[in-house]
């Protein structure tokens, strides 16, 4: 009978398509990652126990909506973003701002304004104030005047709003429309740093493998004009204990911004500041787009699935 077979004939009839149709690339894929499974529980002499408590890790991470940061905390959201730069670097394309990774706390649709916005508005925040303000730029230094920063960070315990049920919809998330000049600017309060969900199945994985889930201090942007390559990235606060040490490691030497201590509030009323205040300034510098798809102010996520 044809039924007995050692672990290389099973390999060859999970990977053999006996139907026809579907997909050759989801195919090729799925017989990669499976072989590389096999050889890893053959290498490794993974036991029953270890595989299906794994089983079990996989079905809660998925449960608990956290497969997003598990992604991060692996390193597949900086590899994509090393590989899209090595992409980029083949094909010749001017350089902008370094891209950072969107991380998975993103969320569509935030309220928008033109030219500056206070983001900490009813926020109720511990912290210290700031304003960050800059221009939007494409890669010969001309200004983009009505350029989308959607931008968004952490509230004072370090959580984002949308996956926070204490926090209104949209808190500390905004979209700023660049004025004639291509400026943006906001206030807000700087954010603490990051760390991921206690007693949670991320929180188990980093705890088994004796790493810390600790991001610094941050704050996220998508940045988009017409013509222009969308950008999703962020800042970094320098003197965050973290700053080299990202347990998601998006970090990136040119997204490191100095805060600007006791800069007098003359010129910032209309973001409601008396008071000497923390600036921070950056400019975004955009690609050029190859075609309409690029420019898109997409998430990963929506990019991905259309
Ligand atoms: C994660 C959290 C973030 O705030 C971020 O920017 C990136 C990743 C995470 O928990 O994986
Ligand atoms: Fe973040």
């Amino acid at each position: 009978m044809k039924n007995e077979m050692n672990q290389a004939e099973l390999l060859a009839r999970v990977n053999t398509s006996h139907q026809g149709g579907g997909s050759e690339r989801v195919r090729a894929i799925s017989a990669r990652i499976v072989g590389d499974l096999f050889k890893a529980i053959d290498d490794l002499d993974i036991q029953p126990d270890e595989f299906w408590a794994g089983v079990d890790w996989i079905s809660r991470l998925g449960a608990s909506g956290q497969a997003g940061l598990i992604t991060a905390g692996l390193g597949f959201d900086r590899l994509l973003d090393i590989r899209q730069d090595e992409a980029d670097e083949r094909a010749g394309l001017a350089k902008g701002t370094p891209r950072a990774i969107e991380g998975p706390l993103y969320v569509a649709g935030a309220p928008s304004f033109k030219g500056e916005v206070v983001l900490d508005e009813g926020a109720d925040l511990k912290g210290d104030v700031f304003v960050m303000e800059g221009q939007v730029l494409d890669t010969h230094g001309k200004p983009v005047p009505h350029a989308l920063v959607d931008v968004w960070h952490a509230n004072d315990h370090g959580r984002y709003s949308h996956f926070d049920p204490a926090q209104p919809a949209y808190n500390l998330r905004r979209r700023i429309e660049t004025d004639a000049q291509g400026r943006y600017r906001f206030r807000s309060c700087l954010p603490p740093g990051y760390a991921i969900p206690p007693n949670s199945p991320t929180s188990e994985l980093f705890t088994a493998l004796g790493r810390h889930g600790n991001r610094p201090a941050h704050v996220h942007f998508l940045v988009a004009a017409p013509g222009l390559r969308a950008l999703t990235t962020q800042v970094n606060i320098s003197g965050d204990p973290f700053i080299h040490d990202d347990f998601a490691f998006a970090t990136r030497d040119d997204l490191i911004v100095e805060v600007q201590k006791g800069v007098s509030p003359a010129g910032y009323e209309s973001l409601g500041l008396t008071q000497p205040f923390g600036l921070v300034r950056f400019n975004f510098t955009l690609q050029p787009a190859r075609d309409e798809d690029e420019s898109a102010p997409k998430s990963r996520m929506a990019r991905a699935l259309g």
